[in-house]
């Protein structure tokens, strides 16, 4: 059995000599090393933890939390994934008070840990930004992907436990893909079709998740890519294979420091259309439209509001914007907000599609992402994956056309 060695902070630590939560972590962290062969434990500069909603974490992991809260500080810049509701206006998105009061009390224990109640996917967009190579410890796997792959950060896809550990010490252990010859890509796909919009990114990542499945995939054939495109790839490539870490030759950062693997396969026309196929399912009246999974970015906004001005969102349909607070503030500022919800829209922020309780409310979903349908199947929903345009479409007739 491989031995973790420790400093001597690190043995302090894990004597109970800095606190009980920082003795649990570091006896989870230990215990994560030696299942994977770590020698050490290494410095992280920022953490984003997982397991946010009270939909997943229900009273055992309410009370957890607050155990560890009554001693337990963090030590590096920790944000949070999303939680089961808008911690604001969660009355208009149909929440009950009793969800509401439970999730407010997981949030509390968070905020007195001195963790950034920021409840977002996408905390590189508004100020949890590692820099390239940097060691980090990350949950949420879209996140940990597009800080892989897309930055060139270094982390392990955490639970939220390991990554609340980390939190606590400022510690993870060294192994997987914090090493450097454990990020070495091992299949090369060749991607022999245009994309066109947004879900064809989604399309994409479901092909290569598939196609890659536990391997790490070099890319080429793709010129250009927006931010919004790699951010919803990261989410689907991972959610659909389950490595969260890749390269795009010309596009990503370390691709130039690889060549294309010998084995390859290709991704072509067909094997999108077959993707969508996959993707969507029979359902013709949509009750829910959302848009923003990954987490929508101001740019994202600035598209759905300019889409949905002067139209209006149909009495059968919810339509929802998912957004950090951080980036409605953005688009309230710029007026975008009142555009959307003038039209019937309403933001989600601090939460999501797969992680709110909406099983049972919803019969069938329309959005942009190829991951939210995948969650949305197992709340029960027929899902529908389309461009912003097509989902504002269905949003103001209720149909998918
Ligand atoms: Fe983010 Fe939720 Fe989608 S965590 S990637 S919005 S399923």
């Amino acid at each position: 059995m491989i031995i973790v060695i420790l400093t001597e902070q690190e043995t302090r630590m894990l004597n109970g000599e800095e606190g009980y939560a920082t003795q649990k972590s570091m006896e989870i962290l230990v215990a994560l090393g030696e299942i994977y062969g770590a020698e050490k434990l290494i410095k992280v500069g920022s953490v984003q933890v997982a397991g946010v909603s009270y939909h997943n974490l229900g009273d055992a992991g309410l009370e957890f939390l607050n155990e560890l809260a009554k001693d337990g500080r963090v030590r590096v810049l920790t944000t949070l994934n999303p939680a089961g509701m808008d911690l604001q206006n969660w009355r208009q998105l149909g929440i009950s008070q009793d969800f509401a009061e439970k999730q407010n009390l997981v949030i509390d224990a968070f905020r007195s840990m001195g963790v950034i109640t920021s409840c977002t996917c996408t905390p590189y967009l508004i100020g949890n930004l590692p820099r390239y190579g940097e060691h980090i410890a990350w949950s949420e796997s879209s996140a940990v992907t597009f800080a892989n792959s897309v930055i060139g950060a270094k982390t392990n896809r955490e639970g939220g436990p390991s990554a609340l550990a980390s939190a606590f010490t400022g510690k993870t252990p060294y192994y997987g893909l914090h090493l450097k010859e454990k990020r070495l890509p091992d299949i090369h796909v060749r991607v022999n079709t245009k994309l066109k919009n947004l879900p064809d990114w989604g399309a994409l990542g479901y092909c290569i998740g598939k196609k890659a499945e536990n391997r790490i995939p070099y890319i080429t054939g793709i010129t250009e890519a927006e931010l919004d495109e790699l951010k919803s790839f990261c989410a689907s490539v991972v959610t659909y294979g389950s490595k969260p870490l890749f390269y795009i030759q010309g596009i990503t950062p370390g691709a130039e420091l690889h060549s294309p693997p010998k084995e390859t396969v290709t991704v072509e026309e067909i094997d999108l259309k077959e993707a969508y196929a996959r993707i969507n399912d029979e359902a013709t009246d949509i009750d829910l439209v959302c848009v923003g999974c990954p987490h929508c970015s101001i740019k994202e906004i600035a598209e759905i509001a300019s889409l949905i001005e002067d139209k209006k969102v149909s009495e059968n349909t919810e339509f929802w914007v998912a957004c950090a607070r951080t980036t409605k503030q953005l688009s309230d500022q710029r007026g975008y907000t009142a555009v959307i919800e003038k039209a019937g829209g309403k933001f989600a922020c601090d939460t999501c599609m797969a992680v709110a309780p909406l099983k049972g409310r919803f019969k069938s979903l329309a959005t942009t992402s190829a991951k939210g349908c995948f969650y949305s199947r197992q709340n029960n929903m027929a899902t529908k994956m389309g461009s912003i345009e097509e989902c504002i479409e269905a949003a103001v007739t209720g149909k998918w056309n």
